[in-house]
């Protein structure tokens, strides 16, 4: 896609392309793919239904999502704190390819934020620093 093709606003539309093609590189990641057919060995559909819903209330404000994404991650076996360097630039990377710059940063804040509070729901101590100097 050209520059000049990408998109300048955000619609249920795009945010399910995106969803799609983010979780088709997440899949094939050599990290990342194996924790998630781990957690998700059947159909992918459900959890991209509810990404789609997920990202709509994010960047639209919809409401459609609800859940629980901490408890979520929680469960997911594998996950660790280096690896979402590895998911936010996959991220970044998927969104630079639909949407135009302004968006793409725009996507790429809102998921830098809430990676960073999964991180420190996942794996703050308060017995040790933060970030870490080494990976937990
Ligand atoms: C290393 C980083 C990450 C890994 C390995 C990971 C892995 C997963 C997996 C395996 C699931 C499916 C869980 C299940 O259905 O049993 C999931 C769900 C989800 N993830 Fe992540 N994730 C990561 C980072 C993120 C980030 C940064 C965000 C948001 C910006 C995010 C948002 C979500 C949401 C909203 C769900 C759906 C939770 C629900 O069921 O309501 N994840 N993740």
């Amino acid at each position: 896609m050209s520059t000049l093709e990408k998109l300048d606003h955000v619609s249920e539309e795009s945010i399910c392309r995106l969803v799609d093609a983010f979780y088709a590189k997440i899949r094939i990641d050599p990290e990342l793919g194996p924790i998630f057919a781990r957690a998700i060995p059947g159909d992918w559909q459900p959890h991209l239904t509810k990404m789609y819903a997920f990202w709509s209330s994010v960047m639209l404000t919809s409401g459609r999502y609800k859940g629980n994404p901490v408890a979520k991650h929680l469960e997911v076996e594998g996950i660790r704190l280096e690896l979402f360097q590895r998911w936010l630039a996959l991220f970044d990377e998927t969104c630079g390819e639909l949407f135009d710059d302004r968006l793409r940063g725009e996507f790429g804040r809102k998921a830098a934020r809430i990676a960073e509070s999964l991180k420190l729901a996942l794996f703050y101590r308060p017995d040790r620093p933060w970030p870490p100097a080494q990976p937990a």
